[in-house]
Formats: C-alpha cells, structure tokens, sequence
C-alpha cells in the first residue's frame, strides 16, 4: 500500500489528461496536491473535484511554466498555504507539430520554453525545500518520440530527448541529497494532445503498438505514483517507458 500522507505534491499542468489522472492518484494515496493550469479557475475547480472525491487537501494555483515570474508567484502561494514541495511532476507540455522545413522559429521556441524551460525553472523553484528535508522526489515527463523521433515533431521530440538527459543529470547531482529524479516516456495516451489527431493517423499509429490500442492517463498516472512512492526508494535517473510494447 502505497502511502504519501504528509507530503506536498506539485503536478505541473494538471487541468487534465496525464497531469490530473497524476494528481487524482497522488490525493488517493493521501498527499496534499497543487492542481496547477494557466487559468486559476480552471485549476481550482480540478482541485475542488479532487479533494471531494480523496477528502485530503488540495488547491488550485495558477501556473505557466515557461514564465519565471508566474513559477515565482506560484511556489510561494504554495509554500505559504500548504509549506514546501516534496513531490515534484513536471507534466505541463505542448507540441507545435508541422514539418521541419516549414517550422517557424517561434514554433521551436514555445516549445523549448514550456517542454524544457519550464521543467528548468519549476525544478529550480522547488529543489531548496528538499535539500533542506533531505528528501524528495521529482519525475520529468518524456515522451516515446524522444527516442524515436517522428515525423513533424522536430520540436517537441528535441525537448522530450532534453529531458532524459536533464533528469540523469539531476539524478546524479541530487542523489546524495536522498532526492531521485526520473522519467516517464508515454506512448501514445488518449489525451486532449491526442484527440486532434485525424482517425486516419490515429490507426496508423495503433498498428505501430503491438497492444494495439493507446494508453489512459491513468496508466501513465500508475508508474509516476510508484516512481514517488518508497517502493521506488532506490531508483534515480531512470526512465521508464509506458508505450504498449511500440519501443
Ligand atoms: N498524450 C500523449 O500521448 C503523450 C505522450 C507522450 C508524452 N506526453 C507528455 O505528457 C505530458 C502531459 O500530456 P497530456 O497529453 O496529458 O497533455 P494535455 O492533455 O494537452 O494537457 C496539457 C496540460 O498542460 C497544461 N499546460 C499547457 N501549457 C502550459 C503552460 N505554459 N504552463 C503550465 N501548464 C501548461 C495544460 O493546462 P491548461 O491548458 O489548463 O493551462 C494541461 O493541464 C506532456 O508533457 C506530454 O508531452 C503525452
């Protein structure tokens, strides 16, 4: 039985799909959750529904993470209403898919800036208070295109690789500080990121996964609630891929 009573849980973009299956899990298994999006009603309205269903104490906090002041604002309401992280999730992620020779400097770099410089500063913002309790638990979101590649995502699979090597890097920096750091590579997962696929693509990529269908967030939700949990306790640096058996 998995128990994180008393930990603070952070779950960058967790509104919905992977992020908020995350948070439901991590209420479940008895943490106080941050339900963060870029629109606080939003975000306040997810951590409603979860605190009803778990009974523990969940709050919504306005976050974009590829802005340092917001991720500024953000952790200190949290310090000053729940104290300091212990479980951190960067899940907040978005593509800007187009083939290569047509992609646009700015298609890069919002990318980059949310997938990899939010990762950077939501890090930054929270690792302080677990140095300082020697303990703490962080896992990156990746994806399985990091490691494949694919056709039109130049962009987001150059972030998702990024961040294997920023959570192995961390995991070495931070181990002695009994901090682990890993990564989840989803496969395809039925999301909203997923949802404005055409039918047409949607097939051809089922075919790719001998499972022969895409994953819930709540699959994905499973291995990050393990990764943070004791169970874990001697994993760090590592990435753990959810993809049906396609890679
Ligand atoms: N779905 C898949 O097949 C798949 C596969 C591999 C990897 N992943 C990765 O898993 C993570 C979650 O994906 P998902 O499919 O659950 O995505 P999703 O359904 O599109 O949800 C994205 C979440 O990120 C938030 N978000 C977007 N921009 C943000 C920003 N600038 N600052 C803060 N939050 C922001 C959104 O919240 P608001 O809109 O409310 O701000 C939303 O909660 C991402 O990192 C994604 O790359 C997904």
């Amino acid at each position: 039985m998995i128990d994180l009573k008393g930990k603070i849980a952070l779950v960058t973009g967790s509104t919905r799909g992977i992020g908020k299956a995350t948070a439901l899990k991590l209420a479940q298994a008895g943490a106080n959750v941050v339900v963060t999006g870029r629109s606080l009603e939003r975000a306040s309205e997810v951590a409603k529904e979860i605190e009803e269903q778990t009974g523990v104490k969940v709050i919504g906090v306005e976050l974009d993470v590829g802005n340092p002041d917001s991720v500024e604002k953000a952790v200190s309401k949290v310090n000053e209403e729940l104290g300091p992280v212990d479980i951190l999730v960067n899940n907040a992620g978005i593509t800007r898919d187009t083939l290569f020779l047509r992609m646009k400097l700015q298609d890069w770099e919002e990318v980059l800036k949310v997938n990899l410089t939010g990762t950077f500063l939501m890090t930054q913002a929270c690792i302080k208070g677990m140095i300082k309790k020697r303990w703490g638990r962080i896992v990156n979101l990746s994806s399985v295109v990091g490691f494949t590649g694919n056709v039109g995502q130049a962009n987001y699979s150059s972030t998702k690789a990024g961040i294997v090597g920023f959570t192995k890097t961390l995991a070495k920096e931070l181990a002695s500080r009994n901090i682990t750091v890993n990564a989840v590579a989803p496969g395809f997962i039925e999301t909203d990121m997923t949802e404005v696929l055409s039918d047409e693509i949607k097939e051809n990529y089922k075919k790719q996964i001998p499972m022969g269908r895409f994953g819930k967030p709540e699959e994905v939700a499973n291995v990050i609630l393990f990764l943070v949990s004791d169970l874990a306790s001697y994993i760090t640096g590592e990435v753990i891929h959810v993809n049906g058996g396609m890679f």
